[in-house]
């Protein structure tokens, strides 16, 4: 028998999952770390906490699976996307903690390039927007505040990288610095039309290319790891972005197919296929995956917050102790009040972009508790899902008829899933497996290491779970979301 280690370096933990060669998961393991939070609406994770959590989890999943270093065929990674590490080549030590997706220091910066006129640019070539979601303006950042960093990097002494980056250069003890090009199409830097590191934003934002990784294909050769780390060499033959391997997982191989991922924040994926479509709608173009120097092209519609909704219900107003509390409290409340929460804790993604916005809600009465802010919160995600449907309907026609694939956490609460088939008024189709994530980046290892059969044969494994059909009154539907959108133009207008 032989396996596949996936490793999944998320937001909030690394996990470990060692799958068998037909994707049946044998064992896992799962580390939490620290979250920093040194300013307002600044994120930061030590970079050492992210490599030591990878270390020890997928050490863990090896010794629990009893399997041994030596029958694990490939490695496949997937992470947290935007996430920037910056490091000394020689120590491999990072000079500053990362800079985490969700931090807005940059705001100010992605203001003053858009009042400059640079955005157009910027987003015809890397198919983003100037927000400091994108690791760009944040590695610039580092650039400028850490002291001797620009010096060092002129001088070729560092190295940039996303979360995957940091990962395989620890991984294979500093032999490699390479990315893939989902993780690149992430960084504000990368021509994804061209499929190249772009000179001239680059020297917009005053990055010395030097830093940069090697982009390599999504199923590629990213080395081997260091033979004291698990007693074994092990090949790194599949690399990935978190959300562009759960559409790999979800087999969103054929263009029009869709996944949408309910994890901290949402991020649904439509497959353009060799089509780069730009966004008239303000949400993002991207790489879906390449193979094989193919590109496959994605609409992506980004929402910060989703999961981390029900973990502010858990830890900031405390009516819940645990998540699987919410959907029975949801459910509890009063059908006549019209509570509506939007959760714009850390700014509005896709499609409004507004990194000012905080949170807000309206509709409260006397009665108003812990059930209607409850049900408050889970529709808020649906709403939010419909709102970048609305706008992947509006750039590309073919959207309308897409079944929305689920998965992640949220995906497990059944009332959640029909709310969100009712208020898209589609229906929302939840598969068996969904470890859809660790599972795309299993399965990419797997493919280039000739044990995996090619994207067209795998997606007919898919397993349906359960479909959600909508059932909701049309009229209702409407009325229902007229008065978020309305939630939402009196948030913004209040920020
Ligand atoms: O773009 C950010 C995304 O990749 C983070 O995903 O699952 O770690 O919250 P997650």
């Amino acid at each position: 028998m032989t396996f596949l280690l996936a490793i999944d370096q998320g937001t909030t933990s690394s996990r470990a999952i060692l799958f068998d060669t037909e994707l049946r998961l044998v064992a896992s393991a799962q580390e939490e770390f620290p979250q920093h939070f040194p300013s307002s609406g600044w994120v930061e994770h030590d970079a050492s906490d992210l490599w030591a959590t990878v270390a020890a989890t997928a050490r863990a999943a090896i010794e629990k699976a009893g399997t041994g270093a030596s029958r694990i065929a490939a490695i496949g990674i997937t992470n947290q996307r935007e996430t920037v590490v910056l490091w000394d080549r020689r120590t491999g030590r990072a000079l500053h903690r990362a800079i985490v997706w969700q931090d807005r220091r940059t705001a100010d910066l992605c203001e003053r390039l858009k009042a400059e006129g640079h955005e157009p640019m910027i987003s015809a070539r890397t198919g983003l927007l100037l927000d400091p979601y994108f690791s760009g303006t944040k590695l610039a950042w580092l650039l400028e505040h850490v002291e001797g960093a620009r010096a060092r990097a002129e001088a070729g002494e560092l190295a940039f990288g996303t979360v995957d980056s940091w990962l395989i250069w620890n991984l294979t003890g500093g032999k490699v610095h390479a990315t893939d090009a989902t993780n690149a199409a992430r960084t504000l830097l990368y021509n994804i039309a061209e499929n190249r590191w772009d000179d001239d934003i680059c020297a917009l934002l005053n990055i010395p290319m030097r830093l940069l990784p090697e982009v390599r294909d999504c199923a590629d050769d990213f080395g081997v790891t260091r033979a004291d780390l698990f007693g074994h060499e092990i090949p790194i033959l599949g690399v990935a972005g978190d959300q562009q391997a759960a559409t790999v997982g979800q087999a969103c191989f054929q263009p029009g197919m869709m996944k949408s991922t309910y994890g901290t924040g949402c991020f649904a994926l439509l497959n353009t296929g060799a089509d780069l479509v730009p966004s008239q709608n303000r949400l993002l173009s991207t790489i879906a995956y390449r193979l094989d120097g193919k590109t496959t092209y994605a609409l992506e519609g980004s929402i910060f917050i989703a999961g981390a909704v029900v973990q502010w219900l858990r830890d900031g107003l405390k009516i819940i102790r645990a998540a699987s509390e919410t959907q029975p409290l949801a459910q509890q409340a009063d059908p006549s009040q019209d509570v509506v929460m939007v959760p714009a804790f850390t700014g509005l993604g896709a499609p409004y972009w507004r990194p000012d916005c905080r949170g807000a809600i309206f509709g409260l009465t006397r009665n108003s508790g812990p059930s209607e802010f409850a049900r408050a919160a889970l529709e808020s995600v649906g709403y939010q899902t419909r709102d970048l449907l609305e706008a992947m309907r509006a750039d590309w026609a073919s959207a309308g008829e897409a079944v929305l694939r689920v998965d992640g956490g949220m995906a497990a609460s059944d009332w959640s899933m029909q709310f969100l088939s009712d208020i898209i008024g589609a229906p929302v189709d939840r598969p068996k497996v969904t470890e859809t994530t660790a599972l795309g980046a299993a399965y990419l290892a797997g493919l280039r290491a000739g044990l995996c059969p090619p994207p067209d044969e795998i997606a007919g494994k898919w397993a349906l779970d359960r479909r959600f059909e909508p059932k909701m009154d049309d009229s209702l539907r409407q009325a229902k979301y007229a008065r978020w959108r309305k939630a939402v133009a009196a948030t913004m207008e209040a920020a």
